[in-house]
Parts: structure tokens; sequence; C-alpha cells
């Protein structure tokens, strides 16, 4: 009796150890099994993802109407910040992943027309004109700087209230002349040449007005004639009036250096860049003729749009009605290159 109950105490002490043998042993093969099928999940995880990147980096087929020259201009960004491809889906693409991106950047001079030409551009649904980018210095601190920056407005990286993403089909800035490009230009031509950024040349073909223009924008930056805020663009025609009102005077002795300073500062800009792909488009042209922006579209490669803008042109009075000392400087202009300014436009 005593043995049997002993074997009996030993035989219900052993089966729990038996049962937390196997117990243990199940769980080890589930856990070998578990970890097993998530590892063969990781690794099919990885190669979807594979087979995404190289779906996506496949070249796009360029559009059917592009001629042999212009595929060096087309891009396909790949924005760090977004993306042009729809997450999680490995085959289908977003609806302008594929569609090609060309770079433009408008030189210009101050008053010159560039601020009302970009709210046209940025009319078109597909174009994104990121406005002034270089007017805060230190972006363009150096050479460096000035390309990071122009990087990251062409992979599609910059974002202002222009920036259309992933469908823009052409991209690009203002940039004035006094902003570096001229120091700069060895870098910028080759910098622009190795991407293929196309340039709009932006400039004013009389002079003297946009002399008055400066110099009324410069007045108006202390005097904040419009209700004690300073505009240098307005929408309505009282708005411009008011601006309109003042009266420069302009500095006779000045006056010739200053425009002769204009003129070639102009024309070495166009020499540059003359191997860059460019146009060269006159303020008053744009002005008297719109159908130069459609010549615009076809030479940024967008699809063709009727453009808006809301600006309202600041002065619009004949220039004798425009400069306190009009008849010192009809005197000093007359007999010179510059006469024509006096005219009418
Ligand atoms: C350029 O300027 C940036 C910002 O001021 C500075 O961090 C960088 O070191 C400069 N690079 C060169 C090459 O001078
Ligand atoms: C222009 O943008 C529209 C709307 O975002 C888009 O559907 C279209 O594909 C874009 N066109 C081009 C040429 O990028
Ligand atoms: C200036 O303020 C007056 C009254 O407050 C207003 O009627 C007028 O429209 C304002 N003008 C501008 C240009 O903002
Ligand atoms: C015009 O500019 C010159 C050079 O800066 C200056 O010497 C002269 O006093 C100015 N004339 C007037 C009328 O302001
Ligand atoms: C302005 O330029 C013209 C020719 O481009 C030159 O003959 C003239 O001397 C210049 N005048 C001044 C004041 O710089
Ligand atoms: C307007 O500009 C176009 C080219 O952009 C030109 O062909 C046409 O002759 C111009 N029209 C006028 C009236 O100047």
């Amino acid at each position: 009796m005593e043995t049997k109950d002993s074997v009996d105490v030993k035989s219900i002490k052993k089966f729990p150890l038996t049962l937390r043998l196997v117990v243990l042993v199940v769980v080890v093969v589930c856990g070998i099994y578990i970890c097993g099928i998530s590892l063969e999940q990781k690794g099919l995880r990885t190669s979807t993802k594979l087979l995404e990147n190289t779906v996506f980096k496949q070249p796009c087929n360029y559009p059917s109407e592009v001629e042999e020259w212009e595929i060096p201009y087309l891009h396909y960004p790949e924005p760090k910040t977004y993306s042009r491809m729809i997450d999680d889906c490995a085959l289908c693409r977003e609806e302008c992943a594929c569609n090609p991106v060309l770079f433009f950047c408008i030189v210009s001079m101050q008053r010159s027309g560039s601020g009302w030409f970009e709210t046209f551009l940025n009319s078109h649904i597909n174009v994104s004109s990121n406005g002034e980018i270089f007017s805060v210095a230190k972006r363009r601190a150096n050479v460096s700087t000035i390309l990071e920056t122009m990087d990251k407005v062409y992979n599609l990286d910059w974002f202002s209230s222009a920036s259309k993403n992933e469908c823009s089909a052409a991209v690009g800035f203002k940039w004035m002349l006094n902003q570096d490009l001229m120091e700069y230009h060895k870098e910028i031509v080759e910098y622009f040449e190795r991407r293929r950024v196309s340039i709009i040349f932006l400039f004013r073909r009389n002079l003297l007005r946009r002399m008055i223009s400066v110099l009324a924008n410069s007045y108006d930056k202390d005097a904040k004639l419009l209700n004690g805020t300073h505009k240098s663009h307005v929408h309505s025609a009282s708005e411009a009036e008011i601006l309109a009102n003042y009266k420069p005077r302009i500095n006779v002795t000045l006056l010739i250096p200053e425009l002769n300073l204009t003129k070639e500062t102009t024309t070495k800009a166009i020499t540059y860049f003359k191997n860059t792909r460019h146009i060269v488009l006159y303020y008053e042209d744009l002005i008297n003729n719109r159908t130069i922006l459609k010549d615009v579209q076809e030479f940024l490669k967008v699809p063709y749009r009727e453009l808006k803008s809301r600006q309202v042109k600041i002065h619009t009075a004949p220039l004798t009605r425009q400069i306190e000392n009009w008849d010192e400087v009809k005197e000093v202009l007359i007999g010179t290159p510059y006469q024509k300014f006096l005219g009418k436009d």
C-alpha cells in the first residue's frame, strides 16, 4: 500500500513534468514556425518594395509629340518630401508621375513686370513659378547655397503658394540680375546647362519708365500711401491712381550713367547665357500683345491655356505728368539714344 501510494504520488508528480515538456516543445516549435512566417513575410515585403522601386525607376515613355532635341529638357523629378506616385500600389502610377517636367528661370530686373508676368504663369494649372526666392540673402550666401536652393526647386521639393507639386509640368522661379546672378554667372551657366534649365529673359524697353517705377516704389516703402501699407503691386484702378499720384524728381546728373548701366547689365546677362536655351521678352510687348503668352507656353512645353492676372498697371499717365522735373529730364535726353523713351509708351 505504501509503495503503491508512493508510486502513485510519483506518477502524479511525473505526469505534469511530461506535460510541461510537451507544452515547452510545442511552444518552441510554434515560436520557430511563427518567426519563420514573419521572416518570410518580411522577405516578401522587401521584394514587393524592390518591385515597386524597379517599376518606378523604369523610364516613363515620352509623350508621342516630343521631338528628339527636346528629350534632355524633359525631367522626371523624384521629390524627397512626397511621392509623385501612390504608395502601397506596386503597379499603378500617380496620374502625373509620368508627366515630364521642364525647368525654367525668369531672369529680370525690378519693376519690369515680372511679378505681373508670374501671376499669369501661375494661373496655369501645371506651372509652378516660385517667386523671387533669392531675395532672401542667406539663400545666396555662396555658390553652394545657391545651387542647393535650385536643386530643391527643380526636385519639386520647394513649397510656396505657387507650387503645384506632383502635377507641375514646368517648374521655376524668378531671379533678379542684382541678386548675385551676375556675380556667380560662371557657376550658374554651368548649372543651367547641366540641368537643362530654360531661361525667360523679361526686360523693359523703356528704361526711363522703369526708373520712375523704381523711384516711386522705393518712395512708397517709407510713405506707405495705401492706408499705411507698402504695396509693390495693386489689384484695382483706385489703388493704382493713389500710387501714381506721387511724382518723383529725377537726378539729371545721374540719369544717363544710370540708363547706361542698366542697358549694359541686361546686354551682359544675355551674353553670359547665350548658349542656354532662352527667349527674350519685353514688358511693353506683353502689354500690347497677349499672344506672347501663347509663345511662352509653347516654350515651356505646357498644354495651352488662357492665362489670367488680376494685377493692375500703376503708371498709365503720359510721362510728362509722372516726373516732377520733366523739363530738365527732357533736355538731358534729347539728342541721345534715349530720346525715344520720352515718347508714348
Ligand atoms: C556657404 O554658406 C553656408 C551658410 O552660410 C555655410 O554653412 C557653408 O559652409 C558655406 N559654404 C562654403 C563653401 O563657403
Ligand atoms: C496638369 O494638371 C492636371 C491636374 O492636376 C493633371 O490632370 C494633368 O495631367 C497635368 N498635365 C500635365 C501635362 O502635367
Ligand atoms: C483705406 O481705408 C478706407 C477706410 O478705412 C477704405 O475705404 C479704403 O478702401 C482703403 N483703401 C485701401 C487702398 O486699402
Ligand atoms: C545728384 O546726384 C549726385 C551724385 O550722387 C549728387 O552729388 C547731387 O547732389 C545730386 N543732385 C541732386 C539735385 O540731388
Ligand atoms: C553712355 O553710353 C554711351 C554709349 O553706350 C557713351 O557714349 C556715353 O559716354 C555714356 N555716358 C555716360 C555718362 O556714361
Ligand atoms: C503678336 O505677337 C505674335 C508673336 O508672339 C506675332 O506673331 C504677332 O504679329 C504680334 N501681333 C501684333 C499685333 O504685334
